[in-house]
């Protein structure tokens, strides 16, 4: 079926490069970026090339590199201000104490900061130093300054630094700036103005301190919507129950909750301003009447019943709330009987939509990176089945079954 498309295809992209050992992440991501199809023209400051060679650069972006105003043999001079207008955006990393500095202050005594200054498009700053540099107040105001030229800045990690001390100042992942920048493109996206909320993973119902009713939901499916809504252009609020290994998603505002009546706080809030609310959570149905404070003891207390209390249902609870325009889609897993209750819950949770899945299909559910789905509509339009493909393929076909709303 339909596969997402590439918001950073076709796109023009300085790049440029400073003097830091993060020099040789760029490498990798002029690769992403080229492979993502953005036409990629390096920059780089003359410490730069003592950290990665231009040859190297070169050859991956396919672009010879630049790093002075002259080719000093030809006497060709390198246009700061066309190179200015040629980009769609320009990303800055690694990007030194130094640098910024000189960005912050308009000190323009190489091509990449007189480029900077003569950018139009969308500037992005990956810093890169040593913790105690990046703590510094002086490169804390430098940032601070950029960020008010309408630059953004992409946040550093914590780690291993290369000075070997641990902290803030690790440059972020190549692959972590590449997602900025397709957000950002993506901003143009079909879905561009939409405020879409997504609910995702399971719930955690405490029964005291160290134990708790859950389910096997991994949150796949939900972030697979989340990514795809934001690289449409959405404004995403994903509510995520308690999930791991899922990597938080660029321009994407995610509320972490652990139960469903956090869950439907955050729920409920969202949906106040939200057009869409795409509900993929396996949000617990029961929780126990009571949550001890401290743990429980076989030896000591007498737990051979656990008394539970039925959970608010989140769906039900936004449908009843729903304004003319809204848009309210919901999941159903089943084992059996799969279509009969999703007509039921697309009736009983006032939802437009419902993306049924069954347990009986292969390699469709819980954990897995495919779904095999059918989608009901509560305005009697046919049902659409979808073949088993990726959760990000599904992703995209159920943002564009919404659309056709
Ligand atoms: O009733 P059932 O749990 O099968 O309904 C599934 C749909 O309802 C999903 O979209 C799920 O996210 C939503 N739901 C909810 N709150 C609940 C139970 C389910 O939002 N307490």
């Amino acid at each position: 079926m339909s596969h997402a498309t590439e918001p950073l295809q076709g796109k023009h992209i300085v790049l440029g490069i400073t003097g830091g050992i993060a020099a040789y992440k760029a490498a990798v991501l002029t690769r992403l970026l080229v492979k993502a199809g953005a036409e990629v023209q390096v920059i780089m400051t003359p410490a730069a090339r003592e950290f990665i060679t231009p040859l190297t650069l070169a050859t991956l972006s396919g672009k010879g590199v630049i790093t002075e105003f002259f080719t000093a043999n030809t006497g060709e001079w390198h246009s700061h201000v066309s190179l200015g207008l040629w980009a769609d955006a320009m990303v800055i990393a690694p990007a030194t104490a130094c640098t910024i500095g000189k960005m912050a202050h308009g000190i323009a005594d190489n091509m990449l900061v007189t480029s900077y200054l003569s950018c139009r498009a969308q500037v992005f700053v990956a810093p890169a130093m040593d913790l105690d540099m990046m703590a510094h107040p002086s490169t804390v105001a430098n940032i601070k300054r950029l960020r008010s030229y309408g630059n953004i800045i992409i946040e550093p990690g914590e780690g291993e630094l290369a000075s070997h001390l641990v902290g803030k100042g690790r440059m972020a992942e190549p692959e972590e700036i590449a997602d900025t920048l397709r957000s950002f493109f993506a901003s143009s996206g079909d879905l561009a103005g939409k405020h879409i909320l997504i609910t995702a993973g399971p719930t955690y119902e405490r029964i005291d301190p160290v134990r708790f009713i859950g389910n096997f939901s991994t949150g796949k499916m939900g972030y697979a919507i989340a990514n795809e809504a934001a690289r449409r252009g959405a404004q995403v609020t994903l509510v995520s129950g308690p999930v791991s290994g899922l990597s938080a998603i660029p321009g994407v505002n995610v509320v972490n909750v652990e139960s469903a009546r956090q869950m439907l706080a955050a729920a409920t809030e969202a949906w106040k301003t939200a057009d869409v609310a795409v509900l993929a959570a396996a949000v617990a149905d029961y929780r126990p009447e009571h949550q001890a404070d401290t743990k429980i003891k076989r030896e000591t207390d007498d737990v051979a019943s656990l008394p539970l209390v039925q959970n608010p249902d989140i769906a039900a609870t936004l449908g009843a709330a729903k304004r003319p325009g809204q848009v309210l889609v919901g999941f159903a897993l089943e084992t059996n009987n799969a279509i009969e209750y999703a007509i039921g819950k697309l009736q009983r949770k006032h939802l437009d939509m419902i993306v049924v899945n069954s347990l009986a299909d292969a390699g469709a559910g819980f954990g897995v990176d495919t779904n095999k789905v059918a989608i009901l509509y509560a305005d009697g339009r046919p049902s659409v089945n979808i073949p088993l493909e990726s959760k990000c393929d599904v992703a995209a076909d159920i943002i564009n079954n919404i659309l056709a709303l």
